[in-house]
């Protein structure tokens, strides 16, 4: 019997399914870039030229014997294959399904008196069945052998993906200095966070003072700006000139700008709000007058 699909055809086919599903499986490896490769690209296109080649040859000897057979034999092979290509395709698919009508095989349980109809399986039931162990056996050899589909590898790929990205929007993305950052509103929910995880431990978390002086008062030990907000600024990124407990948290690199800014606009908010700490460190240093809360709402 001839197969009723050149081999030209299926082989491509097939392999284009699978380098499709490589595809959709492993895009995220940069695996595919070997497929691309020149050489399987030539390689790919030969075999084809090949089968092609073979088929046609195929098809000349096919031509030859059946001028040696019987009229009759000759008829029936000639109409298995009839049409062109994809009417051949069509048959070969549903042949069984079509034949079956008249064709349908019975089951005598004989003790129950029930009969069972045994049809045939459609042929495009069963060549899907097969396709679909195929396609597991994939799955399950990829699954076991390399890292396709693992869960850890997965997240540790977008995972360093997040972390480049949020280091070429930190680079792109200028960070606040002394100069241009300013109190704002918005930041304070998130300078609180920080300031929680990076200042309570010496001037508590709301600020009322510890080891270091209670930053909610009108008092100030240091001051090298004129405007409160960047006196606040310019202590956490320059540290204490007279203690050193306060260290350069920005110049350090410890924190950075835009941090210090959200940090900055908290205690600046706890500084100028009206309602203060019930407990809080005794002054230390001077008075500041221009600094105290002028409004008082
Ligand atoms: C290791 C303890 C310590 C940590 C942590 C610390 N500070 Fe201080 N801070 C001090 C001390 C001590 C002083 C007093 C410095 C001086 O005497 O000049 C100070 C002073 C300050 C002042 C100036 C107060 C004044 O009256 O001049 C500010 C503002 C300040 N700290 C904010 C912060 C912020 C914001 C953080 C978190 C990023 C922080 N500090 C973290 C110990 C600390």
């Amino acid at each position: 019997m001839r197969s009723k699909i050149s081999s030209f055809i299926i082989i491509p086919s097939f392999l284009s399914i699978i380098i499709f599903m490589f595809y959709v499986f492993f895009k995220s490896y940069n695996y595919m870039s070997y497929f691309f490769h020149p050489i399987i690209i030539s390689f790919f296109i030969i075999i084809t030229v090949l089968l092609w080649i073979l088929e046609s040859i195929n098809h000349l000897i096919f031509k030859r014997k059946i001028q040696f057979l019987t009229e009759k034999e000759r008829l029936k092979i000639l109409e298995e294959n009839e049409g062109n290509y994809f009417y051949r395709f069509y048959k070969f698919i549903f042949h069984d399904f079509k034949n079956s009508k008249n064709e349908v095989k019975k089951i005598d349980h004989g003790f129950d008196g029930i009969i069972e109809l045994d049809n045939k399986l459609p042929m495009w039931w069963i060549h899907l069945f097969y396709f679909t162990i195929a396609f597991s056996m994939i799955y399950f050899l990829s699954y076991l052998f390399i890292d396709f589909s693992n869960p850890y590898k997965e997240y540790n790929i977008a995972y360093k993906k997040q972390i480049k990205e949020i280091e070429i929007f930190e680079k792109n993305s200028p960070q606040a200095t002394i100069e241009n950052s300013y109190f704002k509103k918005n930041l304070i929910n998130s300078g609180k966070i920080l300031f929680n995880e990076n200042c309570s431990t010496c001037h508590k978390s709301d600020g009322s003072g510890n080891i270091g002086p209670n930053l909610t008062d009108e008092y100030w030990i240091n001051k090298y700006e004129k405007s409160l907000f960047k006196n606040i600024f310019s202590i956490i990124w320059n540290g204490s000139n007279n203690n050193p407990t306060m260290r350069d948290f920005g110049k350090s690199g410890e924190i950075k700008g835009n941090d210090i800014e959200k940090i900055s606009s908290y205690v600046y908010f706890i500084n100028q709000k009206v309602k203060k700490p019930l407990i809080g460190k005794a002054p230390q240093g001077k008075k500041i007058i221009e600094w105290s809360r002028k409004t008082q709402e």
